[in-house]
This record gives structure tokens, C-alpha cells and sequence, in this order.
């Protein structure tokens, strides 16, 4: 029993700390893979006038993103970004900085990107 209540207090409290004190990268990049590759590229790595979001601290993926999710307009093209974010929520967002943090585009000739 006692270790039942042990067992149980370990994987809550890792449960706990994995969404407050970071996001799942693996969950990030299948989101990011969904809705923001078009136009970031292939691992954030930027294309044209979008720019590169890859190898940037969590804290200001975070603030971007909830800025963006605020409506709150940056540079002249916020309207798309404040599109992308406005469905977001907390955990997603923490999700996609966790991945783009570390992030990197590896060309590679088994791929056609
Ligand atoms: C329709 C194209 C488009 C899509 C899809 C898109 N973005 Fe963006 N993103 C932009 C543009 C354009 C900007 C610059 C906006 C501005 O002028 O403020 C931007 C800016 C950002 C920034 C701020 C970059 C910086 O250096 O300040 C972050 C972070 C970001 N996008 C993350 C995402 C994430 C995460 C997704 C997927 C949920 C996503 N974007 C989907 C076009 C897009």
C-alpha cells in the first residue's frame, strides 16, 4: 500500500512538473507541423518575408505567441499571425516554444525539402 501512495505521488508530481515547467517538444512539433510550417518552413527555419522562429528562448516564443493571441498587432503582418494564435491555448503554446527552442532544419538528401 505504502508504496502504491509512493508510486502514485512520483507520477503525479511528473505529470505536474511536466506542464509547469515546460512544454512536450515531441507534442510541439507535431502542431507546429499542422499549422505553421507553411509559412515558417521546415523546423522554423524561416522563408521569405516569415520570419525564422527556430533556436529562440521558450519565454519569448511564449510572449509572441500570447501577444499575437491578444490580438495585439507587432510588425505590419500581425493579421496572420494573430490568425494562427487566436486558437492556441496555454499548453500548445508551451508545446511549440518547448520544440522551436531547439529546433534546427537539417538538410538531407532523404528528403525533398
Ligand atoms: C499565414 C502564414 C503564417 C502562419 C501559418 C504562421 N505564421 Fe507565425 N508569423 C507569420 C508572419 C508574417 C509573422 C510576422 C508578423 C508581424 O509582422 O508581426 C510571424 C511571426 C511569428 C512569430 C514572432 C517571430 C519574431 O521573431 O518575433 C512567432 C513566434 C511565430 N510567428 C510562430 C508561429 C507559430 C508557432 C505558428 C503555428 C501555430 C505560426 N507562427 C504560423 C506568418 C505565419
Amino acid at each position: 500500500m505504502r508504496h502504491t501512495i509512493i508510486a502514485l505521488l512520483f507520477f503525479s508530481l511528473l505529470g505536474f512538473s511536466k506542464y509547469s515547467l515546460g512544454g512536450d517538444p515531441v507534442a510541439g512539433e507535431k502542431r507546429y507541423g499542422e499549422s505553421c510550417i507553411n509559412c515558417h518552413g521546415p523546423a522554423g527555419k524561416g522563408a521569405a518575408s516569415y520570419p525564422k522562429i527556430s533556436g529562440k528562448e521558450v519565454s519569448y516564443i511564449t510572449a509572441m505567441l500570447e501577444t499575437y493571441r491578444d490580438e495585439i498587432e507587432v510588425g505590419p503582418n500581425s493579421s496572420l499571425m494573430i490568425m494562427m494564435a487566436m486558437p492556441l491555448t496555454d499548453e500548445e503554446i508551451a508545446n511549440l516554444a518547448a520544440y522551436l527552442k531547439d529546433a534546427k532544419y537539417q538538410p538531407n538528401i532523404n528528403n525533398n525539402n
